[in-house]
């Protein structure tokens, strides 16, 4: 079942000469029970989609190598158990634990169903 849909969302930031845009026309829809991992350089806008999805679940900041597969370990339960998990890395190997991995790219999805 679906759980959220995005459909064409733009956010820029600043205004003028200074706008940045952050996300440019972004359409996505996540299910209930996924594990999804949203993948993109820094700046690419991952945050900021984040923050638009309004994650159920956030934790902020990078972790140690043992840290990280302790939390990679609660999430896969939590997920085993039917929650949707969205995580947000710059790192392959997390994402490739997920069951999607979603890619932006400034501001823009560039693969969203890539194992
Ligand atoms: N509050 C803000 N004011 C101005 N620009 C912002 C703001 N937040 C984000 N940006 C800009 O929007 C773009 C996307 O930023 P975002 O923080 O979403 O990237 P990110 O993929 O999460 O990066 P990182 O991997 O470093 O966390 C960047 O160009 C960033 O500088
Ligand atoms: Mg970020």
């Amino acid at each position: 079942m679906e759980l959220l849909r995005l459909e064409h969302i733009t956010k820029n930031f600043g205004k003028g000469d200074g706008k940045v845009a952050a996300l440019r026309d972004i359409s996505l829809k996540i299910d209930e029970g996924e594990l999804v991992a949203i993948i993109g350089k820094s700046g690419s806008g991952k945050s900021t989609l984040l923050n638009v999805i309004g994650s159920l679940m956030r934790s902020d900041g990078a972790l140690d190598e043992e840290n990280g597969r302790n939390v990679m370990k609660v999430l896969k339960e939590l997920n085993e158990s039917g929650k949707t998990v969205i995580i947000v890395t710059h790192d392959n190997k997390i994402a490739g634990q997920c069951n999607r991995i979603i890619e932006i790219r400034d501001g823009e999805i560039v693969d969203e169903n890539k194992k």
